[in-house]
């Protein structure tokens, strides 16, 4: 799903004058269908997501077998025509493009760069109409590369099995898709793997059954997700099921290897009612954990049911789960909005600490500022629109001093309204930084202009009328 006036607002920002801002496309005339756009519209990946539709629905269906690392996919995607289309494009990286159907009808298709999967489907595709792509495909993935933002898409775990997992990119190593968070949708899964392997998604479980020496699972997550929010996990997992106290299911999936992570696993119910107190009721429909048995780098809030690494401790457990306010019910709009999902995750930690464990945060607070007084490179690190490659930089350390100052500057009352309230305003949607900026200083009735410019955009320790507000000029 996404809004169209999100969609508008970013390309009219991005683009200008150039398209459907101030004037007509002077290249086709009115009701000529053209080309869906081969981004959505997000500075920092050109070609992240794609134009011209927005998906509705997707019913993703793959085969794996861990023995020769094929994987084999069935997957359609229904989507809204936000334009009339003569053709338009999924994202898809690797793997081998078999058939693609709309709608039933045999369309063309065409690979072009390393992500983009172009469709022209046997007619053009009327503006406000609903139409099913259908796409069969299969091979090895990619592995994962390691870019800056370390390994991100398909990965073989240590017991032979394999993931997909990755932020911003992910999805597009197992299925094709419209890879941008401001186009979430409810996402099916069916999963089919060799039966001495377990595969784990997201969502629901639903239908299990094994023939033939093989196991098909469905999985359902009926509310919007972001695409780097889906993953399908396949190992020796052990599964454990329980529900939370309001009858939400949990399952937890432990990885050869991820033995040690059971304590922390247990603990998902006393977290979720923590951040429920602080952020109001959880959003998703579904809560749990996948406990990987490799070391990945970092783990990842996957809808519902993060995504850990090994070395996780229960401190990740908290930031994993508040990114299920921040970040899942509420997602970016473009990647330069980060801060939104990961200050206000490594926050979550800072309210842990102060509920359950007494920790005084003032304290914290100042020990921290004088450790890193004077760190050029502590400061310089910008918190909105860090540019690509260096979303995560500042917003785990930096980004958690800058809440605290939003809290003591605001005052108590303002800062948990804001908690409470922007995440459910946004449920199911997409939030700006900006906005978030917006909403604060409406709720706190102050301007905080100078207190945002300088925390989140500033390069340089912030001037001491906004290091110190409140309790933390004492
Ligand atoms: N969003 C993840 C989390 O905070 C972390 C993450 C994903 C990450 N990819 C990354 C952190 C790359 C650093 C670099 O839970
Ligand atoms: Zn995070």
């Amino acid at each position: 799903m996404l809004h169209d006036r999100v969609r508008a607002l970013l390309l009219c920002g991005l683009l200008g004058t150039l398209v459907g801002c101030t004037g007509a496309d002077p290249e086709r005339s009115p009701g000529e269908p053209a080309p869906g756009a081969a981004g959505i519209g997000d500075d920092y990946y050109p070609n992240a997501g794609n134009g011209g539709y927005d998906a509705t629905g997707y019913d993703v269906s793959i085969s794996y077998d861990p023995a020769n690392g094929r994987l084999d996919g069935d997957t359609t995607v229904t989507a809204r025509a936000t334009q009339d289309l003569s053709r338009f494009n999924l994202d898809l990286r690797g793997l081998t493009v078999d058939s693609v159907e709309v709608d039933g009808g045999r369309a063309e298709f065409a690979r072009e760069g390393d992500s983009e999967l172009v469709v022209t489907p046997p007619e053009p595709v009327p503006e406000g109409s609903t139409f099913r792509t259908r796409v069969r495909y299969g091979g090895t993935p990619v592995d994962a590369s390691a870019g800056q933002l370390g390994d991100n898409g398909w990965q073989r775990t240590p017991s032979g099995g394999a993931f997909a997992l990755g932020e911003p990119h992910s999805a597009a190593y197992w299925y094709p898709v419209n890879e941008h968070p401001l186009d979430k949708a409810p996402f099916r899964l069916t999963t089919r793997v060799p039966e001495e392997w377990t595969a784990v998604s997201i969502g629901r479980q639903e239908n299990t059954s094994t023939a033939d020496g093989w196991t098909t699972t469905t999985w359902a997550e009926p509310n919007p997700v972001a695409s780097y929010l889906t993953t399908v996990v396949i190992d020796r997992f052990t599964v454990e099921r329980g529900e939370l106290a309001d009858g939400t299911p949990v399952l937890s999936a432990y990885a050869p290897g991820a033995a040690h992570l059971r304590d922390e696993g247990e603990r998902v119910g006393e977290v979720i009612d923590f951040l429920s107190g602080e952020f109001g009721e959880y959003p998703q429909a579904v809560a749990g954990g996948i406990y990987l048995g490799a070391d990945v780098g970092f783990s990842l809030e996957t809808q519902g049911r993060p995504t850990y690494t090994r070395s996780a401790d229960l401190e990740t457990v908290v930031h994993e789960l508040a990114h299920q306010w921040w970040g899942n019910a509420v997602s970016v709009r473009s990647w330069a909005d980060i801060c939104l999902n990961e200050c206000l995750a490594s926050y979550s930690q800072w309210l842990w600490a102060e509920g359950k464990q007494g920790d005084d945060l003032d304290a914290r607070y100042h020990r921290a500022v004088d450790r890193f007084t004077g760190s050029q490179e502590f400061w310089s690190r910008k918190l909105y629109d860090m540019g690509p490659g260096h979303e995560f930089e500042g917003v785990y350390s930096k980004g958690i001093l800058a809440v605290h100052a939003l809290r003591r500057q605001i005052g108590e009352e303002a800062f948990d309204r804001v908690l409470r309230e922007f995440p459910a305003r946004h449920q199911d949607g997409n939030a700006s930084w900006p906005q978030f900026e917006d909403f604060a200083a409406r709720v706190a009735g102050q301007d905080l202009g100078g207190f945002f410019e300088a925390w989140f955009r500033g390069t340089e320790q912030p001037a001491d009328e906004y290091l110190y507000p409140g309790s933390l000029s004492g």
